[in-house]
């Protein structure tokens, strides 16, 4: 088990996070609770900034806000000094409520609706990632009609797989997002930007996959893509300042995670697309990448308080938390693995293997399958580490649960981010149709 960032463990036996008690925040804000470790989340942000802008200069490292998002985080991010990737209006609307600066914005996404085109050119995001023709036609009569020239980057499908769970595989060729390379559509598509007048070809977007551990993967991908923009040079004579690579790094979940380190993620993608950039006589281009994962991952834990448990001798004994897929789909999506304490028991030797399920009303809503802790009892805290990722962001009111709020602790303070949802909330867009509520229905329901 390994604990991350600012995480310890006190002199009461308590987890503790960003110097914040966790049975303590337990009892101030309730459970299920996301916690996020500031201090981590900017360490990383640091780390990538350093690894990247920092040693190569003509490099960006943009947030996938999709990863986790809020007003907080993006006014975090916007500290740190990295850009942001969005993928919807709803997206969009959060970074601008956080006055992140738009020209640092990304769009990107596989059917973006026209109004969210529009909003995207009037907030005058930096960059449109193209994803499809209908797209492109879609965005080149919007901004004529704006009178404006949209600067794109087009997203392209570079025919690499990653190893990594199939469904989080994007780069194959097999793939609904972008263009795809070896079909000639990429190059088309970079031929009807360059013939448009509202649109300004910048560049090239890929992104292969997400949880990715092997550096070889990006290389490759560098192959294909430097492949492709040597090709649009000598096809149409321009040249792609731009290249995005896209996010992926993955990080340590459980056993058997093996994260390389950010600096040589760096190092790699900046060696290979230089030496590319030198083999094909090209200008070397500006190099974006966008990781979600890798910086909001781990500075994520999320608080349950344990209640019923069923022991099926052997066979299995489940531990239910107040939680469940709810607030955390990944285990029962994509197999995903996780780590866990006993927050307020943390320095206890494990006992027994139990598994972790939530109060969902499936057999499939399950936590952890196969962990060793301490014997538990109901009432106990239990954190699941390194939910910072894609649980708050996929988490739904299955069940009717309102989700949980999100606190930001550091140095000792803990401040919601996110509040906690009521059942008022749950029933905020409820309506009841008049007929309903006529006369016929209160004879029967009297009945
Ligand atoms: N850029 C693009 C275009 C992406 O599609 C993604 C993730 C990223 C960047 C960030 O990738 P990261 O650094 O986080 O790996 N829900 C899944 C992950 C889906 C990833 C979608 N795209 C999960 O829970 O594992």
């Amino acid at each position: 088990m390994k604990l991350h960032g600012t995480m310890g463990i006190n002199a009461a036996g308590h987890l503790e996070i960003g110097g914040c008690d966790t049975v303590k925040l337990a009892k101030e804000f309730g459970t299920p609770l996301y916690i996020m470790d500031e201090e981590l989340i900017r360490r990383t942000c640091r780390d990538y900034y350093q690894s990247f802008t920092g040693k190569y200069g003509s490099a960006e490292v943009i947030y996938a806000s999709k990863t986790f998002s809020n007003i907080a985080m993006c006014h975090i991010i916007k500290e740190e000094g990295l850009g942001l990737d969005v993928v919807s209006g709803g997206e969009l609307y959060t970074a601008l409520e956080a006055k992140f600066p738009p020209q640092h914005i990304y769009f990107h996404g596989n059917n973006k609706t026209p109004a969210e085109l529009e909003f995207a050119i009037q907030a005058r995001v930096g960059r449109i990632v193209v994803d499809n023709y209908r797209e492109l036609e879609v965005l080149n009569s919007l901004a004529a009609e704006h009178r404006r020239v949209v600067d794109v980057l087009v997203r392209v499908t570079p025919g690499i797989e990653a190893h990594t769970h199939e469904y989080i595989q994007t780069g194959q060729i097999d793939s609904k997002f972008g263009f795809t390379v070896s079909t000639g559509d990429a190059l088309r598509a970079v031929q009807m930007v360059l013939e448009s007048k509202h649109l300004a070809f910048q560049g090239l977007h890929c992104h292969i996959g997400s949880q990715i551990f092997e550096l070889d993967s990006y290389r490759h991908t560098a192959a294909v893509m430097l492949k492709l923009c040597a090709e649009i040079r000598e096809k149409t004579g321009a040249v792609a300042r731009e290249l995005n690579l896209g996010g992926g790094f993955g990080i340590y979940y459980a056993a058997g995670d093996t994260p390389a380190k950010i600096s040589d993620y760096a190092d790699v993608v900046m060696a290979a697309v230089k030496d590319l950039s030198e083999s094909y006589s090209l200008p070397m281009p500006k190099v974006i990448v966008e990781p979600g994962r890798s910086i909001a991952g781990p500075a994520g834990t999320t608080l349950y308080t344990t209640g019923s448990t069923k022991d099926i001798p052997g066979i299995r004994k489940y531990v239910a938390v107040d939680g469940g897929m709810a607030d955390n789909p990944r285990t029962a999506l994509y197999q995903a693995q996780y780590e866990a304490v006993l927050a307020n028991r943390a320095a206890e030797a494990a006992e027994e293997i139990v598994s972790v399920t939530g109060k969902c009303c499936e057999s499939g809503d399950m936590l952890i399958w196969d962990i060793d802790l301490p014997r538990v009892n109901s009432g106990d805290l239990l954190a699941v580490l390194c939910t910072g990722a894609y649980n708050y962001s996929m988490s739904s009111n299955y069940n009717r649960l309102p989700r949980p709020a999100v606190v930001l602790a550091k140095d000792g303070q803990a401040d919601v981010i996110v509040e906690r949802e009521t059942y008022e909330d749950l029933v905020r867009n409820d309506l009841v149709p008049e007929r309903l509520l006529g006369s016929r229905n209160l004879r029967v329901a009297r009945r």
